[in-house]
């Protein structure tokens, strides 16, 4: 059991069907807040998410939106509000890669994965943002107005040939997320990054898929295993709770030890 409670608090986390995401989702759930699910894929796959919460006793709902689109963004929200009657936690997680050498990314790639990753954030926090300041702390359910949870990456600081797209995306995120916690401290609202590693998920597939590509990826990795979405899971949740009461503004990167510079090991 938790040493804490999100009981009567509501938590959106986009792109909460699959990856990071439905490990997040779950987690949050786990911990007693009402999750919405929000997808842009198949309904059908976000309901298996949403059917895993329910028989574990909780509560939860699929919610499709592409957060790139302000119009279906506010309409999420809009339903979110109908549905559970207002935010707490906001999870900005949905993220995408469109991987490219740099002379051959198309302004498609470009844009595809700055619309979602970073537009998709910003479209998505303003909206939370402006429901924490409307309603304000209530004592009973939290001692912050409410909290924005961006899913960042090692990719914030770690810069990433091949992947110039999504590395911008990232890096974009940090100082929004910053940018916002100064702005929001005041208030009552916090807004942190989580930074992950390299997570077994469908979004890196090739990099684990194999023997040959994971021992490969592990050579980046200094503790040696592939991070899992319930390691995210956990710490998000724990991040959503007092028990983070003081921690805004900050990047905490899950990762074992990718930011450690492991190639420095015998090296240098
Ligand atoms: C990327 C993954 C990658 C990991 C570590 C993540 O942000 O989405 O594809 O494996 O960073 O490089």
């Amino acid at each position: 059991m938790n040493s804490y409670s999100l009981k009567g608090q509501v938590a959106l986390v986009t792109g909460g069907d699959s990856g990071i995401g439905k490990g997040v989702a779950l987690q949050l759930a786990r911990a007693g807040a009402k999750v919405a699910i929000n997808h842009v894929d198949a309904h059908e796959v976000a309901e298996l998410t949403v059917d895993e919460i329910v028989s574990a006793g909780g509560e939860a709902y699929a919610i499709h939106a592409d957060v790139s689109n302000e119009a279906e963004v506010q309409a999420m929200f809009a339903d979110l509000y109908q549905r559970f009657g207002t935010i707490d936690i906001l999870v900005n997680n949905a993220g995408l890669q469109r991987d490219s050498k740099f002379v051959d990314m198309t302004l498609e790639q470009w844009n595809t994965v700055l619309g979602i990753n970073l537009t998709g954030q910003f479209l998505c926090a303003r909206e939370a943002a402006r429901e924490f300041i409307r309603r304000g702390v209530v004592a009973e359910t939290s001692r912050a107005a409410g909290k924005i949870i961006c899913m960042s990456s090692v990719h914030e600081v770690i810069p990433w040939g091949g992947h110039v797209n999504y590395a911008t995306s990232k890096g974009g995120v940090m100082l929004m997320m910053k940018s916002l916690a100064q702005e929001l401290a005041p208030h009552k609202i916090r807004v942190l990054s989580i930074g992950p590693g390299a997570i077994q998920t469908p979004i890196n597939h090739s990099a684990w898929a194999t023997p040959e590509a994971l021992e490969k990826l592990l050579t980046l990795i200094p503790y040696n295993r592939v991070g899992q979405p319930e390691d995210i899971g956990k710490l998000a949740a724990w991040l959503a709770s007092d028990e983070a009461d003081y921690i805004t503004g900050t990047t905490i990167f899950i990762d074992g030890g990718m930011t450690l510079y492991p190639g420095f090991a015998d090296n240098g």
